[in-house]
Order: C-alpha cells, then sequence, then structure tokens
C-alpha cells in the first residue's frame, strides 16, 4: 500500500508541491523536505513549543502537525516572517532587552509573540506570559522576554 500523499501548500508565499510520507509531521517537512531549519523539534509531544509555526493564520505545534493536513494551506516559518519584516520591531526589541534565548527555543517565542501582539495587544505582564508559557525555555525567567514585548509595542508593533 502506498504511504505517500502528493500535497500542495503555500510556504513562506511561495507554492509547493511535493510527494511525502503520510506520517511525516509538518516540522520535518519544513526542514528537511524544505531546508527551513528555523523551526526546531523538542519533545515531539507538543509540549515544548520550539516546533511553532503558523499555519492558516495561527500558530500550529509542527510536531503535531502532519505535513499532509497543510495540504491546500497557507504555512509561515520563522524565516518567511523574518524576511517580510512582519516581526522586525519584536526581534529589535528581544535584541535591545537581551531577551534573545538560543536558536532552539527563540523562533517558536517570537511566533507565539506575534500572534498575541496580534490578537491581545493590551495584554498585561501575567497574561504575556501565560501566552508564552508554551513555550519552554529553562535558562531564562521570562523577564526580558515580557519586558521585550513591552518595548515593542511601545514603539507601534510587532512591525
Ligand atoms: S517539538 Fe513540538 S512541542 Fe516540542
Ligand atoms: S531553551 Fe533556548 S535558551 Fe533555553
Amino acid at each position: 500500500m502506498d504511504q505517500h500523499v502528493d500535497i500542495s501548500l503555500t510556504v513562506n508565499g511561495e507554492s509547493v508541491t511535493r510527494r511525502v510520507e503520510a506520517r511525516t509531521n509538518l516540522v520535518d517537512f519544513l526542514r528537511y523536505d524544505l531546508g527551513l531549519t528555523g523551526s526546531h523539534v523538542g519533545c515531539e509531544h507538543g509540549v515544548c513549543g520550539a516546533c511553532t509555526v503558523r499555519m492558516d493564520g495561527r500558530i500550529v505545534r509542527g510536531c503535531l502537525t502532519l505535513a499532509a493536513q497543510a495540504d491546500g494551506g497557507e504555512v509561515w516559518t520563522i524565516e518567511g516572517v523574518t524576511d517580510t519584516g512582519e516581526i522586525k520591531g519584536l526581534q529589535e526589541a528581544f535584541v535591545e532587552r537581551n531577551a534573545l534565548q538560543c536558536g532552539f527555543c527563540t523562533p517558536g517565542m517570537l511566533l507565539t509573540l506575534s500572534e498575541m501582539m496580534e490578537r491581545f495587544p493590551a495584554a498585561n505582564r501575567d497574561e504575556i506570559r501565560e501566552y508564552i508559557s508554551g513555550n519552554y525555555c529553562r535558562c531564562t525567567g521570562y523577564e526580558a522576554i515580557v519586558d521585550a514585548v513591552e518595548m515593542a509595542r511601545k514603539k507601534g508593533d510587532a512591525a
């Protein structure tokens, strides 16, 4: 039995068509088939948030989403939103506030926070922490990250 599927989707604004194993998850597809290695694989259980990407306008766990589920959809990764400049303000605030953590956790954090800034622009510090609570880093107390969100908001928004 052929366990492959043909998928067509848009990734970072570009049309992509590939044949993938039906069991391939979205983050592996992005990393290994498309070479977009900004999204990472940590727990593979939907816990750590390292695999966070945006699909059809909302963030999803790339490890719990099959590539086949993205068929016909629109996916954005950290590479794409960096190229468009969409989250430039947030990225700059991360640098200025020294909120930048490692390359493993930061891409997912940025995608999560950009969604939060759009959906809940007036979130207070506790609410920011709550929103980012699905993006794990054991190396930070998250203070600088919350500071960076507030700084980016003061300057305009994510961009
Ligand atoms: S790798 Fe997906 S949530 Fe941890
Ligand atoms: S997991 Fe990225 S700095 Fe801690």
